[in-house]
C-alpha cells in the first residue's frame, strides 16, 4: 500500500506554494538570479526511508547550513574545551552578520553567528592549514553527514567573495581581537567554499536525520558524532540557529532548525525525525519565507513541537 505521506507533503507544498513574500538574498550574486519558484521538502526516518515532495533532487548551497555540521566536525578533531575557548554558546539576539563580539571574553557568542563560524573555520586542521587542506576537510565532512560525496560550487563561491566585504570585516576585526590567528582574507575564502557546498533537501534530511539519531548516518551506519558533540550541536542549533528569530521559533516551531541564505532550512526532530525545506525567498531574519510557513504548518499538523 502506497503510504499516505507523500500526498500529504504534496499538500503542504500546494498550500503555500503561491506566496510570493520576500526576497532572494541580494548580496550573493547566485543567489540574487536563483529561481524563486523552486520549491521542496523531504523528512527522513532515523533509518532512512526519504519521503519528498517538489524539487527534491535541486541542488543549492549550504551555506549557514553548514554551521552546525562544521561545528561538530571542529568538536570532534579538537576537543569541547579548546572550541569552547574560542567560541561561546550564547544567542546573541542579532542578525548573523553583527560585527559582534562578547565584552568580557572577546571570543564571539556563538558558532551559528558568521563571527563564531569564521572563528571555527579556522580551527579546523589546526593553525596554518592551508585554504585548500580546510576546503577538503569540510567538503569531505559534510560528505559524511550526507551519506554521498558533495562538492563545493566554484562559481558561488567566486560570486561571494566579490562581495564579501561584511565577512572580511568580521574576520579582521576577530584577527584585531587574537580571536583568529590565521590570515583573516584565508580564513573568508574557506568559509565561503564551506557556504558553497551543494546540497538538495534530500542530503539535507540525512544530514538532519544523522544529529537526530544521536551523530549516526543512518544510510551508512557511519558515527559522524559521539553523543556528547552531537548533544553540543543540537543545543547550540537550538537557542542559536534561527539567530535573533530564535526565541519566536522555538516557542512557535519547536524544532531545533537552521537556516541558510540559499533558502533552504533544516530541522532535527531528536530520536525521531530530520527534515528539510527549500524555497530562495527570505525574510528579513534571511530565513526562507515558505519554508518557515511549512515548518510552522508541519508542526502544527503533526505536533512536531518538542515541547
Ligand atoms: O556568510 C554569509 O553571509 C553567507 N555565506 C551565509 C549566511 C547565511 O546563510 C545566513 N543564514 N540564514
Amino acid at each position: 500500500m502506497r503510504s499516505p505521506i507523500p500526498d500529504f507533503l504534496d499538500a503542504t507544498l500546494e498550500r503555500h506554494r503561491y506566496d510570493l513574500s520576500g526576497a532572494t538574498a541580494d548580496y550573493i550574486p547566485d543567489l540574487a538570479a536563483a529561481d524563486p519558484t523552486k520549491l521542496a521538502i523531504c523528512i527522513s526516518t532515523l533509518d532512512g526511508v526519504e519521503y519528498d515532495s517538489g524539487d527534491a533532487d535541486f541542488e543549492f548551497s549550504i551555506q549557514s547550513m553548514s554551521k552546525p555540521f562544521i561545528y561538530g566536525i571542529a568538536l570532534e578533531a579538537l576537543g569541547l574545551p579548546a572550541v569552547l575557548d574560542k567560541v561561546g554558546v550564547e544567542p546573541t539576539g542579532e542578525a548573523f552578520n553583527e560585527l559582534s563580539l562578547d565584552k568580557t571574553s572577546g571570543k564571539p557568542l556563538n558558532p551559528m553567528i558568521n563571527a563564531g563560524a569564521l572563528t571555527v573555520h579556522s580551527l579546523l586542521g589546526g593553525e596554518g592549514a592551508t585554504l585548500a587542506e580546510r576546503t577538503e576537510i569540510v567538503r569531505a565532512g559534510l560528505s559524511r553527514f550526507a551519506g554521498r560525496q558533495l562538492r563545493v560550487d566554484e562559481h558561488i563561491a567566486a560570486g561571494e567573495l566579490q562581495e564579501a566585504y561584511r565577512n572580511i570585516a568580521i574576520a579582521n576585526m576577530l584577527r584585531s581581537y587574537g580571536v583568529i590567528t590565521d590570515d583573516p582574507d584565508e580564513v573568508v575564502r574557506g568559509y565561503i567554499n564551506q557556504c558553497s557546498v551543494l546540497v538538495s533537501v534530500k542530503d539535507l534530511a540525512i544530514m538532519a536525520a544523522t544529529l537526530a539519531g544521536g551523530g549516526t548516518n543512518p544510510l551508512t551506519g557511519e558515527r559522524v558524532l559521539s553523543p556528547r558533540v552531537n548533544r553540543q550541536v543540537l543545543g547550540v542549533m537550538m537557542t542559536c540557529g534561527m539567530y535573533d528569530a530564535a526565541g519566536d521559533w522555538m516557542t512557535e516551531v519547536g524544532v531545533p532548525a537552521k537556516s541558510g541564505v540559499s533558502g533552504g532550512l533544516f530541522g532535527v526532530l531528536p530520536g525521531q525525525l530530520g527534515m528539510a525545506t527549500f524555497s530562495p525567498r527570505l525574510d528579513k531574519h534571511g530565513t526562507s519565507v515558505r519554508g518557515a510557513k511549512i515548518f510552522r504548518s508541519l508542526s502544527a499538523d503533526l505536533g512536531l513541537h518538542i515541547m
